[in-house]
């Protein structure tokens, strides 16, 4: 693992404890939303696989949203985000869904395994985008399905500079006293400033490999979801 992604995994560790009611804090409760428009937006799959699935909600939404008839792997590099997610009540109610540590770049399943490969608010954290990509592209089924939900900056110059001002300034100070982590709280920002933009990761998208992709974007572009194929 690169010294990068050992920090990363860290930070996670470390602020998992507090993730999930910062995360309903700091987003507004949009999170909640974006999730559940993320597994509507599922076609038909008998199997799914959840990358960087932290705490478990985007599996837990899908798993209550299709009564349990997908089968479900989430996965992630933080042991402390797995444990907080195998804690959850709702874990008893689903009965096919299984969380595996695992790195995003290196997904212990085979090639053609899955329908449908979800991933929501991870693949900002990932510096080889195409790398996690082409991982995805190699353990999807023939015509199998990309779900990419992540956190973006609006377009509008005046939602912008609204959106700057809680981000570069409100965001980091709540956060921060709350997990107690700080680091990660201005980690936060930094990291979706510098993820590229739509337009540019539909492209990145292509060159590892996906086809029609679509691209939705949610509450005014606080956040976006890429559809992509396999083809
Ligand atoms: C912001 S959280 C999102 C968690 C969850 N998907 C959600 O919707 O709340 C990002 C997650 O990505 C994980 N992550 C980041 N890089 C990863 C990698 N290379 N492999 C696996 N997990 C990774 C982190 O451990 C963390 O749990």
């Amino acid at each position: 693992m690169s010294n990068t992604n050992i920090l990363i995994k860290k930070m996670f560790d470390a602020i998992a404890p507090r993730y999930d009611f910062l995360n309903r804090s700091l987003s507004l409760g949009q999170d909640i939303y974006w999730r559940r428009i993320m597994a509507a937006s599922i076609g038909g799959a008998s199997n799914l696989l959840d990358v960087a699935c932290g705490t478990g909600d985007v599996a837990f939404e899908i798993a209550k949203r299709y009564n349990n008839r997908i089968e479900i792997y989430g996965t992630d590099f933080s042991e402390e985000m797995l444990r907080i997610a195998k804690k959850k009540g709702s874990v008893k109610d689903c009965n096919n869904l299984f969380f595996v540590a695992a790195d995003a770049l290196l997904l212990p399943f085979a090639d053609n395994r899955f329908d449908a490969v979800t991933i929501a608010f991870g693949i900002r954290n990932i510096e080889d985008k195409k790398r996690a990509l082409k991982e995805f592209i190699r353990v999807l089924k023939r015509d199998g399905s990309v779900l990419i939900l992540e956190l973006t900056a609006p377009e509008n110059r005046f939602l912008m500079e609204l959106y700057m001002l809680y981000f570069k300034k409100i965001l980091p100070v709540v956060g921060g006293l709350f997990s107690k982590n700080f680091q990660a709280y201005r980690y936060l920002p930094d990291s979706v400033m510098k993820f590229p933009k739509s337009s540019e990761f539909v492209k990145i998208m292509e060159q590892s490999g996906f086809k029609k992709i679509k691209v939705k974007r949610l509450s005014l572009g606080a956040a976006t979801l890429f559809i992509g194929y396999k083809g």
